[in-house]
């Protein structure tokens, strides 16, 4: 429904309210005011790229779309207008939907201009300079680990590397990063807390604020309760998807407490009407002050887990297209129209027939009300499940008092989720509300989000549509030769375990000077299971038929082994149980072509001459249920039966742990 305005209908709205209220109406009035106090400082809302290889195929968007999403995200008063961007900090493992480098490969390595989150958050900087950077590990390399898959044992190996991290943000790309968390969703171990806040200020970092623990309220809140040394430590406290609540607790340590990772729900329109929920009543419910969406931008192939649980989709650079959803504009609600630094007002809550408002204010004299009616059934977010709840449409009155009592005017932006007739309107603005005593009332629908504030730069940014959607071609081949500075990946490599960069072997007097190499020689200490084999998966999940041509060379004498494969079925945490056609030559001079990436299928083996530190060319060819593999040009091995998986992306790798590198890559598929 509308809003009842101009004033002068307002005006007599409510005079016909109070005339005929009781009886009649179930209209409620809401008192916004600061005169009893002012409630918790308002930290911002963000995302996370990361946790992992979430924004993976971003970085290889043409101009100007690239810009153009980034804008999307970052830029003030154009769209989400993010207020923190937390990254992860790359451990060489894999972390959900890719794996993501480590700045110190190995004990004496170290390399500030891995990967793309340095890239990203130097873009996000450059769009906002206020922006907070968060960082937050959820794997190590093996040494941090010294082969056991724990990183507490050495403590101030953990510690060092984690605050080198830190100091080479500064030092390469003069980037602050103001928070560091323990370990995602992980165990905590209050030593190695104690011991990173010491290393932080022994490193001139004392600004740099600690987030504990990335996983449930408890046990981190009892241990912080315990002991004082850890509450000294620890300035936040982040909780995973805490469902808007909180535990009391949580409360007695007088920390903030924050949502450091929540939403983790598809993009459509019901992904929005959930994070509307979570963005006001994570304050309403659980006094939490900032908000951060896993993920920060779908930019991962889509059959990888989780697919397009970001603020908006971007997952083909190949075509250019990518998809501004409802997310990005129910964020602009609340971030186009606060700065982090304001403050809640104790005056927020639920509204009576459902639904919930939060106020904000810079202490200025400037206020923001966000209100949101999303129904039970529109707002599903995937975790933690939602009780159910009702909500009705309703009229409300707000009140202005305090200070608040002489504002005049007041923006308006409105979204309106139509589940119904599939119009829903995302962020648009109404004309200003004239206040007369400090009033105003609305009759609320459901599933709705409006935004009244004194702030009047709010913008709804736009682009002309991005390209049509188009799969990934067909013929596609990568010499490694031609780079696109900063990254040091190929373009649309996705590593599922293993690291694979660009490469450059001054000594070879060619054609392999410029090669791409997998360099993690040592099992990371995980977050989820990587392989025990390396891989890297390219192209199209639906393709069925298609040949695979690349050159390997093996680094590895006599135990070195590399693949390259099709229809390769899965990635991300499930790759330990990755089907497909992989095709193996081995340095003792052995082939093999294997049903699955752990090797236990085998479809064919033999004698293949292969051996380490020699270049080889692998062409592998599926076509219906049928494999064959060329070696050097020359037929290995013919008609090897498969029978399933019947389509899946291409894919390099490695046998272990171990160097090697590729070459000449090359698809031809057939659809
Ligand atoms: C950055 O913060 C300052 C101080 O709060 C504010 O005046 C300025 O408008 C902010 N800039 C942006 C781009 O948000
Ligand atoms: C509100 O904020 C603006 C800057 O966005 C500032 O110019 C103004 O003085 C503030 N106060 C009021 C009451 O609008
Ligand atoms: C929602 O409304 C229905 C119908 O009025 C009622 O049966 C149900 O108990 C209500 N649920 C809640 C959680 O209030
Ligand atoms: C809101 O108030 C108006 C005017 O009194 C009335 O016509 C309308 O039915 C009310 N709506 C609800 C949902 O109570
Ligand atoms: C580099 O190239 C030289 C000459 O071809 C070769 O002998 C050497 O093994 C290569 N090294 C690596 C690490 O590729
Ligand atoms: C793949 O090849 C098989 C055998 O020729 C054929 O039956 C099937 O339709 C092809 N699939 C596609 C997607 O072209």
């Amino acid at each position: 429904m509308e809003l009842r305005e101009p004033a002068v209908v307002v005006a007599l709205a409510l005079v016909l309210v109070l005339a005929l209220c009781p009886p009649l109406c179930s209209s409620q009035t809401y008192v916004l005011t600061e005169a009893h106090g002012l409630g918790r400082t308002f930290d911002g809302v963000g995302g996370l790229s990361g946790g992992g290889a979430t924004s993976r195929l971003l970085v290889n968007y043409a101009e100007p779309y690239r810009s153009q999403i980034l804008d999307y995200l970052f830029k003030p008063n154009f769209g989400a207008s993010l207020q923190i961007l937390k990254v992860e900090i790359g451990g060489d493992a894999q972390t959900t939907d890719g794996t993501e480098p480590s700045h110190m490969h190995y004990e004496n390595d170290e390399n500030y201009f891995r990967g793309y989150e340095w890239w990203l958050m130097k873009e996000a900087k450059k769009r906002n300079p206020n922006i907070t950077l968060m960082s937050l590990p959820w794997a190590f390399p093996g040494w941090v680990g010294h082969g056991k898959n724990w990183p507490y044992d050495f403590p101030d190996i953990t510690a060092a590397y984690v605050v080198n991290w830190i100091l080479g943000a500064k030092q390469y790309h003069d980037l602050d990063i103001q928070y560091v968390g323990i370990w995602n969703e992980r165990n905590y171990d209050s030593k190695y807390i104690k011991l990173l806040r010491y290393t932080l200020d022994k490193s001139g970092l004392e600004t740099v604020s600690i987030v504990a623990s990335d996983n449930l309220w408890e046990p981190i809140v009892l241990s912080l309760l315990l002991d004082p040394e850890l509450s000294r430590a620890v300035d936040v406290i982040g909780a995973h998807y805490p469902g808007t609540n909180t535990v009391k607790d949580a409360l007695k340590t007088q920390k903030k407490l924050w949502s450091s990772e929540d939403y983790s729900t598809f993009n459509d329109e019901v992904g929005g009407g959930c994070w509307a929920r979570i963005l006001n009543q994570n304050y309403v419910n659980g006094l939490m002050t900032a908000t951060i969406s896993w993920n920060l931008v779908a930019s991962y192939y889509s059959d990888l887990p989780f697919g397009r649980d970001g603020l908006m989709t971007a997952e083909e650079p190949w075509s250019g297209n990518y998809e501004v959803e409802s997310p990005i504009w129910i964020t602009a609600h609340t971030t186009q129209f606060t700065q982090p630094g304001w403050t809640y007002l104790q005056t927020v809550g639920h509204l009576a027939q459902g639904g919930s408002y939060v106020a904000l204010t810079d202490g200025k004299g400037n206020l923001t009300v966000v209100i949101e009616t999303m129904t039970h059934d529109h707002s599903v977010c995937i975790r933690p499940p939602l009780p159910s709840f009702n909500v009705t449409s309703q009229n409300a009155t707000f009140q202005l008092k305090g200070s608040f009592a002489s504002i005049k005017e007041l923006q308006v932006w409105k979204s309106q989720f139509n589940f119904k007739t599939k119009k829903s309107s995302f962020f648009e603005k109404l004309a200003p509300l004239k206040l007369l005593d400090g009033s105003f009332t609305l009759e609320l629908a459901e599933d709705e989000v409006y935004t009244f504030t004194t702030i009047t730069t709010g913008q709804k940014g736009s682009y002309p549509d991005s390209p049509p959607s188009a799969r990934f071609p067909k013929v596609y081949e990568d010499h490694f030769n031609v780079r696109t500075p900063p990254f040091s990946e190929a373009p649309y490599f996705a590593d599922q375990t293993g690291v694979f960069e660009y490469y450059i072997n001054m000594t070879d007097p060619g054609p392999h000077v410029f090669t791409l190499r997998q360099v993690v020689t040592e099992r990371p200490v995980t977050w989820v299971a990587d392989a025990d084999q390396t891989i890297s998966v390219i192209g199209d999940y639906q393709w069925e038929n298609l040949t695979v041509t690349c050159d390997v060379f093996m680094e590895s004498v006599r135990t070195g082994g590399v693949f390259i494969a099709a229809r390769v079925d899965k990635g991300g945490q499930s790759v330990r149980s990755a089907k497909g056609v992989f095709f193996w030559v081995f340095a003792d001079g052995t082939y093999k072509v294997t049903n699955d990436l752990a090797g236990e299928t085998v479809l064919a083996e033999g004698q293949s001459g292969t051996r380490a530190y020699g270049w080889h060319t692998l062409s592998l060819t599926v076509k219906g249920q049928y494999a064959v593999g060329l070696l050097n040009g020359y037929p290995l091995w013919k008609n090897a039966v498969v029978l399933s998986p019947k389509n899946g992306w291409a894919a390099i790798g490695t046998h272990s742990f171990e160097l090697a590198q590729f070459d000449n890559f090359a698809v031809v598929a057939e659809y």
